[in-house]
């Protein structure tokens, strides 16, 4: 059977999930936003997904609302985190009540945005959500990543009572890099096509620039150092100007 992206997926996605490093990723993003200044406040965790990268932010004690596009994945989000409040929505119509001192994004979910004028819309509604001076902090697979890590690989494992194999692949034609995520459990199996647009640091410091963001930055992980022109993975840190 195959299911729209984030769908089947939702109900075993922890258990293949279960080894990422989600509370370092935490510390990291909070790590970097005090040495820029922030000093508490509302979160907003954008693609919180099963809300596996809010749940670290929430045990700190920290005020943190949810928002993604799969009702199946947040579903799951509201089981593990009753006390949270998740909302379900597109990035690029981003709405929701109240203002943030730090937005923030795990796991590739802005790379689901495939088309820049995408991320565009996207930065433009964070930048609105976020307080003067707000930061805003997500990661992303660039050309280089997206390339080595997805063309020809598969991943193939069994997660608890999960057996899944993953394949990838990267079309030069499109840009995109697509994943046929094959799942089976007692229940039956599914497969899920997802696809992820790299965003390499140069588009990126001119779509957050354009959306008015300033003191745009693309690190490494975990260091925090600036990252080299062949990063496979960044992290964008921009801040809201304060006035
Ligand atoms: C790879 S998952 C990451 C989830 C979570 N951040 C984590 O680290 O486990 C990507 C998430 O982005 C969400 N997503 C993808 N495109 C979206 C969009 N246009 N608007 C809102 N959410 C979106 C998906 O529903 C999915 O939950």
């Amino acid at each position: 059977m195959e299911a729209p992206p984030f769908t089947a997926l939702a109900e075993v996605y922890d258990a293949i999930m279960a080894d990422v490093e989600y509370v370092d990723w935490a510390a990291f993003i909070l790590r970097l936003a005090s040495e820029r200044g922030w000093r508490g406040g509302r979160l907003l965790d954008l693609g919180c997904g099963t809300g596996n990268g809010t749940a670290p932010m929430v045990a700190r004690g920290l005020e943190v609302v949810g928002f993604d596009a799969s009702e199946a994945m947040l579903a799951v989000a509201r089981r593990k985190l009753p006390e949270v409040r998740f909302r379900c929505g597109d990035f690029r119509e981003l709405r929701v009540p109240g203002r943030f001192t730090l937005a923030y994004s795990v796991f590739d979910a802005l790379n689901n945005l495939l088309e820049p004028e995408g991320f565009a819309a996207t930065a433009r509604r964070v930048h609105r959500q976020l307080r003067p001076g707000g930061l805003f902090i997500f990661d992303m697979n660039t050309t280089v990543g997206l390339r080595d890590l997805w063309e020809g690989g598969c991943v193939e494992g069994w997660a608890q009572e999960v057996y899944y194999r993953w394949v990838h692949s990267y079309d030069e034609a499109s840009g995109l890099a697509r994943v046929e995520a094959f799942c089976e459990t007692e229940e039956g199996s599914f497969t899920e096509v997802h696809y992820e647009r790299p965003y390499d640091p140069p588009e990126l410091r001119a779509l957050l620039s354009a959306a008015g963001f300033e003191a745009i930055e693309a690190l490494t992980y975990p260091r925090g150092c600036e990252a080299p022109a062949d990063a496979a993975r960044v992290w964008m840190v921009a801040r809201r100007p304060s006035t």
